[in-house]
């Protein structure tokens, strides 16, 4: 099996080409490549020469405009890398017969409510982020090709800036903190979901009728104040030197921190579809925060 792994400097796309390396030959690219092997996702039909190139049984696509905040202000790119180059992706791989996996997010929804939404609850992206997020998973199912839309939430690696190290440099700073306390969600570990898609993946080429949209996320959930107080805590326990006091780690609600993003207030997904056309666990974010901050700790 050829796979193609685009993003793979990305914190999930790091993991894939751990992953991945067991399932066949990857080749794995992003948009500092060089030459044949660049992936530039801003010019969408220069991924097809590409795509000839290779010629992949499986394309991984975990490439995007990530930046939640910046992408308010230049829409047009952002859609160029969350929606239009994976539209194109996609209508080769209908062509050519490949599977494509590619990731999507809990910010195509609304974010209304308390409890998990399946992946049928109707969509309401209330950003650019989420809403070319969204075109792009549409352009997906529209191709026809095989796919696997993975759609995950609050993604975490060792690898890189993530938000527990933010936090563990804050409480290591100041005296006091605020945490925002009213978006609920499940810290998600990039290594994670690099192993559930190399699972899916196999199972999908086997039993094609298994493609589709599914939610993945860590099992359980939290809000960024309990996730930040989690972090902290546990890094305390284990020696870190920690500033801040545990009761000065205050909850905040969204609209005390404006961005100029908005985000769904509930991030939860539900994902006992993909628990159970896979056959597959997912751990509590607990257990694979406290693998990262072992990882990132001991350095
Ligand atoms: N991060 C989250 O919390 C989160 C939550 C839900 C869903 N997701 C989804 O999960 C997937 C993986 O996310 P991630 O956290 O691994 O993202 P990430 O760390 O931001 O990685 C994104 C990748 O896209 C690459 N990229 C940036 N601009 C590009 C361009 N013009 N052409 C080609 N590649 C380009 C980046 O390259 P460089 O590293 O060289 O810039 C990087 O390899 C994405 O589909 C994302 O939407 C992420």
């Amino acid at each position: 099996m050829k796979i193609l792994l685009l993003g793979k400097n990305g914190q999930v796309g790091w993991e894939l080409q751990r992953s991945l390396a067991v399932l066949g030959e990857v080749v794995a690219c992003d948009f500092d490549s060089p030459g044949a092997l660049k992936a530039d996702f801003s010019q969408p039909d220069s991924l097809l020469p590409l795509l000839r190139t290779v010629r992949p049984d499986v394309i991984v696509n975990s490439a995007a405009h990530t930046a939640v905040d910046r992408a308010e202000s230049e829409p047009e790119v952002a859609r160029a890398l969350n929606a239009t180059s994976p539209g194109v992706l996609a209508r080769e791989a209908a062509t050519t017969g490949a599977l494509l996996v590619h990731y999507s997010t809990d910010y195509v929804f609304d974010g209304s409510g308390d409890q998990p939404r399946t992946e049928d609850a109707a969509t309401g992206p209330l950003s650019v982020y989420g809403l070319t997020k969204l075109e792009g998973e549409d352009l997906v199912r529209a191709s026809g090709c095989n796919h696997l839309i993975l759609r995950t939430s609050w993604v975490y690696a060792a690898r890189g800036g993530n938000f527990a190290r933010t936090m563990l440099r804050l409480a290591a700073e100041r005296d006091a903190l605020n945490v925002i306390s009213d978006q609920i969600g499940a810290p998600t570990g990039a290594e994670m979901l690099a192993d559930v898609t190399a699972h899916a993946l196999q199972r999908v080429r086997a039993e094609p009728a298994l493609g589709g949209t599914y939610h993945c996320v860590a099992g359980g959930h939290t809000h960024w104040h309990g996730y930040a107080s989690y972090v902290i805590e546990w890094a305390r326990s284990h020696g870190v030197p920690i500033k801040v006091a545990a009761d000065a780690v205050r909850p905040i609600p969204t609209s005390a921190y404006p961005t100029p993003a908005r985000r769904p207030l509930n991030s939860r997904l539900d994902t006992t579809k993909l628990r159970s056309a896979f056959g597959l666990n997912l751990p509590d974010w607990q257990a694979g925060v406290e693998r990262m901050l072992t990882e990132v700790l001991a350095r």
